[in-house]
């Protein structure tokens, strides 16, 4: 029996991270030139799973893909089994067990994920992490690893330590994160008067974004004891020294420059003669603080731009706004579109504002390239051909550069809009008993608004439909087709299993 780790004492909160899953790490691989695992089949390995938050949607989409999950602390795992075992997962296995000592006959992996671990463990541990992705990471494999960087960690760092020094003195968890949420409230609203001065206001600003975590997070990430920082470029020589060498952001448009101004990027290109120095660069003007990262073995040739034709084996999808309403699609005007986060895209071009317009429809149901150009063609009166072909394949690489566009090798099965009998996913059935926060079948984050969703949401078993659904809920016909259609635009409805 393991002891007892400080994530045995104080829970730390188990979270889905799309920017982890299979399906985009094989996308940015593929994208790269790899020959990535087909995430339906594949087989994933996390390092430092906690609870398995990240593995019961992966594992719940794809029976066939094997994942296995491993952490130290013993309650956190025996939580993720009792979640795995009530939703029927015999696909995951998860394991109480030292990363520092993995057993050999762990097996090959697909895809090696560790993510909010590398930076919170000791420098042995550290290469331990980066040693096992090279050891079970298999021949096209990829693997992800998430840590704090300079330049920007260097804030987050000097709060830390004012933090640790103002609760040197106290003692237990609730204490002190008591007494650290006190600290930051003062750092927070001790602005002075009148002309804002730029280092006081960038200070209080990052008071309030620690305050707002959880006190599973703030005591485990912010006063724990070990809080690594490095520059990106020291951790690439660290991976190279284990065999593996840089992929991609696990977030492309992190990797892109298109937002300096010409001058700047001719020089970014002058400072930086190779991808490692050119992320490094782009940290500094970024004043990036966190990285995920992908990385493979390094004798995988790689291909330093993205392959283009790849695009035609994707599927793409994007909820990207447009701008200016009423801008008619057939025109050339020019529109301007807003991706989540902030993005923009501008274009006047008819099929591709087609295009946006069928994807913000089907928004978050990604369609293969081919089935978006021949409905965006047939919408325009035109016929697909070369033209088109090559003005699409264009759109979407430069979309998804800027952010715009989500682009898919494999997209997790779900039910875009509901069925007569509609059926819900059975971890976010599960996960609503307890709160407000539910895992979508794409394994990302949803926040149940109305309040309606907890009573309709466990209905959802695909034995009633709509008329029993309303006499079940008693409720209004309208408030529960806005309900089920938000589940829909949500990814929390399942698809029906496959007819053999
Ligand atoms: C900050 S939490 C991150 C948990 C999860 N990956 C996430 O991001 O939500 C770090 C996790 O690493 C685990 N951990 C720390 N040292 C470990 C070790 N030597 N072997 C395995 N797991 C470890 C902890 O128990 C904890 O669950």
């Amino acid at each position: 029996m393991a002891a007892p780790t400080a994530y045995d004492e104080v829970d730390y909160p188990g979270w889905p991270y799309p920017q982890s899953h299979p399906d985009r790490l094989a996308t940015l691989a593929r994208l790269f030139g790899m020959a990535p695992a087909d995430p339906a089949r594949c087989r994933v390995l996390e390092l430092g799973c906690g609870d398995g938050a990240n593995l019961l949607p992966v594992a719940g989409a794809w029976p066939q893909a094997r994942i296995v999950g491993i952490d130290l602390a013993a309650s956190a795992i025996a939580r993720g089994r009792a979640a795995a075992e009530a939703l029927g997962l015999a696909n995951l296995d998860l394991r109480c067990g030292d990363l520092g000592s993995l057993p050999d006959d762990l097996g090959e992996f697909d895809y090696v994920i560790a993510h909010g671990v590398y930076s919170w463990i000791p420098a042995p541990l550290r290469r331990a992490l980066l040693e096992a992705c090279r050891r079970f990471l298999a021949p096209q494999g990829v693997a992800y690893v998430s840590y704090n960087v300079y330049p920007g960690g260097h804030l987050r760092a000097m709060l830390r330590e004012m933090l640790l020094m103002h609760i040197e003195d106290v003692a237990g968890p609730d204490r002190r994160c008591a007494a650290a949420r006190e600290f930051l409230a003062w750092v927070a609203d001790a602005q002075p008067d009148g002309q804002p001065d730029a280092a006081r206001s960038a200070l209080a600003l990052e008071a309030r974004r620690l305050a707002k975590r959880s006190d599973g997070s703030l005591f485990h990430d912010d006063l724990s004891g070990t809080f690594h920082l490095c520059y990106f470029r020291d951790f690439c020589a660290e991976a190279d020294a284990h065999g593996l060498q840089f992929l991609a952001e696990a977030d492309f448009f992190e990797m892109q420059d298109q937002d300096l101004p010409p001058a700047a990027r001719e020089r970014l290109a002058a400072f930086a003669p190779d991808l490692v120095a050119r992320e490094q660069y782009l940290d500094f003007l970024k004043e990036r603080r966190f990285r995920q990262t992908l990385l493979c073995r390094s004798e995988v040739p790689l291909r330093s731009e993205l392959r283009g034709d790849a695009v035609w084996e994707l599927s793409v999808s994007s909820a990207a706004e447009p701008e200016i309403p009423g801008v008619e699609l057939p025109s050339r005007e020019e529109q301007r579109y807003r991706g989540r986060g902030g993005a923009a895209f501008s274009t006047g071009e008819p099929l591709l504002k087609v295009a946006l317009d069928e994807l913000r429809r089907e928004w978050p149901r990604a369609l293969p390239m081919s089935e978006l150009l021949d409905a965006a063609a047939a919408r325009c009166g035109l016929k697909a051909g070369a033209a088109q072909r090559a003005l699409m394949g264009d759109f979407a690489l430069a979309c998804y550069a800027a952010g715009c566009v989500e682009l898919h090798l494999r997209q997790s099965p779900f039910a875009r809009w509901p069925g007569p009998r509609p059926r819900a996913s059975t971890l976010a059935i599960r996960q609503a008993r307890d709160g407000r926060n539910v895992t979508s079948l794409l394994g990302s984050m949803i926040e149940l608004d109305d309040p309606l969703a907890p009573r309709l949401l466990p209905l959802l078993d695909g034995t009633r439909d709509r008329a029993a659904l309303l006499r079940a809920l008693r409720g209004d016909g309208a408030a529960v087709d806005r309900c089920l259609e938000a589940f829909g635009r949500c990814a929390l409805l399942r698809a029906d299993p496959p007819q053999d």
